[in-house]
């Protein structure tokens, strides 16, 4: 087994979040999962106090996310790798723009942008603790710029490319040899935010996406990867 990881995820009580967090803990590494209401997180079949802290916060909240790090801090005193997971999808992905609410654009916004650089900078002092530091971004094929050729999703594609123009700017002062920064899409999953047309299960991509999260490093370093690791298949 790989050397054992320190690992923080945001949005770990359903979806891609929960999945990881099982297969990190089932393979021996520390995770601290962040959610907002983490009593709803505390049904998992493995993992005791010491290799699973369990986090209040709401992401979009910066106080929120400096208050769950202070808790943190009083056990750990690193993290390795921080996986900025959860996310919202909060409209119809078909509504013409003059349908689509505001309060959608503003939730895409403050969840998808905004809540990870919230939590990157309460995080900062664990992870400058770490020897190699690794922060990764759940980006989307969503906000590809480059690849866009249709009119849906107009708040979760814009704050996805936002996300990743903020992750590819932090990986300019964040860099190697020390730091690894990326955005990784999983693909199209069927969990609550992919619904249940999605192509991939949750069982088809955790052992890549565990892998890869792993094995992150300076050739992945201002990436846009897959699941695999792999760039080029996403453009930004
Ligand atoms: N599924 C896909 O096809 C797909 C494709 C590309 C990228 N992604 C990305 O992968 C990530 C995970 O997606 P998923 O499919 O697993 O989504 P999901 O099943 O809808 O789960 C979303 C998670 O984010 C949490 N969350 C939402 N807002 C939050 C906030 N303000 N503060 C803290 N936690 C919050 C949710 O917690 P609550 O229960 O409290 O809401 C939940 O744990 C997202 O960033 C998504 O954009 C997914």
């Amino acid at each position: 087994m790989a050397e054992k990881q320190r690992i923080l995820i945001s949005g770990i009580n359903r979806g891609i979040g929960r999945a990881l967090t099982m297969r990190l803990l089932e393979d021996g590494h520390q995770v601290a999962g962040l959610n907002r209401r983490p009593s709803s997180a505390t049904s998992f079949p493995i993992g005791n106090s010491e290799s699973l802290k369990l986090l209040q916060g709401d992401i979009r909240d910066p106080g929120s996310c400096s208050a769950a790090i202070a808790s943190l801090m009083e056990t750990w005193d690193s993290i390795d790798i921080l996986v900025n997971n959860a996310g919202v999808y909060p409209e119809d992905p078909d509504a013409v723009f003059e349908d689509v609410a505001k309060d959608d654009f503003r939730l895409a916004m403050e969840t998808n942008f905004l809540g990870p650089v919230n939590l990157t900078r309460a995080a900062l002092p664990l992870l400058r603790n770490a020897p190699a530091p690794k922060i990764l971004f759940m980006g989307s094929g969503a906000g590809s710029i480059t690849t866009k050729e249709d009119s849906r999703s107009y708040c979760y594609g814009t704050s996805k490319a936002a996300l990743h123009m903020f992750a590819r700017t932090l990986g300019y002062e964040l860099k190697p040899p020390v730091w690894t920064v990326s955005v990784l899409s999983p693909g199209w999953i069927r969990t609550d935010m992919g619904g249940p047309n999605a192509e991939l299960g949750i069982e088809d991509i955790i052992d890549p996406l565990t892998r890869t999260i792993l094995s992150l490093n300076s050739t992945h370093h201002g990436q846009f990867i897959n699941r695999f690791g792999e760039k080029g298949h996403y453009q930004w």
